[in-house]
């Protein structure tokens, strides 16, 4: 009798710590995303989430730490071999133009993020501007990074995505895309873009020049209301240089067009157009406007705006410094800066 009391009392004991332990689960910050699809969700995708040194070329202001402890969970990636070294880097088209350093060394700090945030789910999307990598070329990075454990892979062919809980239980919690080159048979983590998302147009000048139609892949699937997408929400500026045209990237204007009129209007355009809201809001500058509340609202939960976000902590002056006119002006007066800016007229995106 006495015992069983004993073993009724060790039993509820545990049977409540167990549960107060699942009501602290949360999964990407909230415990309601935990049964949720993968592809269910909208994620604030940076573009360019390495290109954040003092520049006008840059297209953040804070690096990719910081961008992950403020909510972004998703980032884009450039894969370019430099002239000097076998392994893959992050530049900007050519690496003698922008070189954020081996892959490997970022993908090194994101996997230790990963480990030290056991319950995120996080997504890599590459693109290979100078089509010269190959899945192969990607082994490697992730290997000496230690990130490779936690990939997931997902067979060509399947949009059933597993829940943000399935992912995070079987440990495998960072999809990986890439634009061109994947060859699932050989590196099955390395997902080919365009077989499981598409979108919208990239090359935008003004507010007015946001659509909601398929870019990419060049061939609209026949499968479009089972595929994910990314909206591509950013602006470049254009500056005349010779016959060409320099693309510089708008972080004066990004607080409007991260903002409710612009961002969140484009959303709902796109969800009247492909039937879903966007699973990727691919912004420039994520730190001005409205972008992570404007994903949490997409995503019918409430994000705390009340803290100071880690992007404007470690850069104070980011929300009011680096105005299309003041890169302009640089662009006139150094020559260093010049070479980076043709390049970026170069760069597919
Ligand atoms: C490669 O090395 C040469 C010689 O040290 C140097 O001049 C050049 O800038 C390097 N290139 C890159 C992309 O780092
Ligand atoms: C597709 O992926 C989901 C989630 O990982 C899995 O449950 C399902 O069995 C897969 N379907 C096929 C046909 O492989
Ligand atoms: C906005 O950009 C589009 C091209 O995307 C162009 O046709 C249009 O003239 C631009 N509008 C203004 C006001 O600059
Ligand atoms: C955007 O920033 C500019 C200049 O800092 C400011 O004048 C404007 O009111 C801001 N707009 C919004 C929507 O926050
Ligand atoms: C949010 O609510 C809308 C409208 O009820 C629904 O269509 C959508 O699936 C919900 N999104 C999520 C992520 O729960
Ligand atoms: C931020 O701006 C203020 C006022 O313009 C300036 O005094 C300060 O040095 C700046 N801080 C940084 C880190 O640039």
């Amino acid at each position: 009798m006495f015992k069983r009391v004993l073993t009724a009392t060790v039993a509820s004991l545990f049977a409540f710590n167990v549960v107060s332990a699942q009501d602290q689960q949360a999964c990407n910050g909230y415990s309601e995303f935990c049964s949720k699809s993968y592809s269910d969700l909208t994620y604030v995708l940076t573009h360019n989430s390495y290109a954040y040194s003092a520049s006008p070329a840059a297209n953040q202001q804070c690096d990719i730490k910081a961008q992950m402890t403020d909510g972004v969970r998703a980032l884009r990636l450039s894969a370019v071999k430099s002239e000097n070294d076998t392994d893959l880097h992050l530049c900007h088209t050519s690496c003698s133009i922008l070189d954020a350093g081996k892959a490997q060394d970022t993908l090194s700090n994101i996997a230790g993020w990963l480990k030290e945030n056991p319950n995120e789910v996080l997504t890599i999307m590459w693109n290979v501007p100078n089509n010269d990598m190959y899945a192969k070329d990607f082994q490697a990075s992730y290997e000496a990074s230690g990130i490779l454990e936690y990939a997931h892979v997902q067979s060509p062919q399947n949009l059933t995505w597993p829940t943000l809980q399935e992912m995070i239980s079987s440990g495998k919690r960072l999809v990986n895309f890439v634009d061109i080159n994947a060859d699932q048979n050989t590196v099955p983590w390395l997902h080919s873009e365009f077989d499981y998302v598409f979108e919208t147009p990239y090359d935008n000048q003004n507010e007015t020049s946001f659509q909601c139609t398929i870019d990419r892949p060049e061939t609209p699937p026949a499968n479009v209301d089972q595929m994910m997408y990314g909206m591509n929400h950013f602006l470049y500026g254009q500056l005349p240089w010779g016959g060409n045209t320099i693309q510089i990237p708008q972080s004066g204007s990004a607080n409007v067009t991260n903002g409710e009129g612009s961002l969140l209007k484009q959303a709902n355009d796109c969800n009247q157009a492909f039937g879903s809201r966007p699973n990727f809001l691919i912004v420039d500058f994520y730190n001005r406007g409205n972008t992570l509340e404007i994903a949490a609202q997409l995503n019918n939960v409430t994000f705390d705006s009340s803290k100071q976000l880690e992007c404007d902590k470690v850069n104070p002056n980011s929300s009011g410094d680096n105005t299309n006119s003041a890169a302009t002006s640089l662009f006139i007066t150094t020559p260093a800066l010049s070479l980076m800016l043709v390049g970026l007229a170069m760069t597919f995106m």
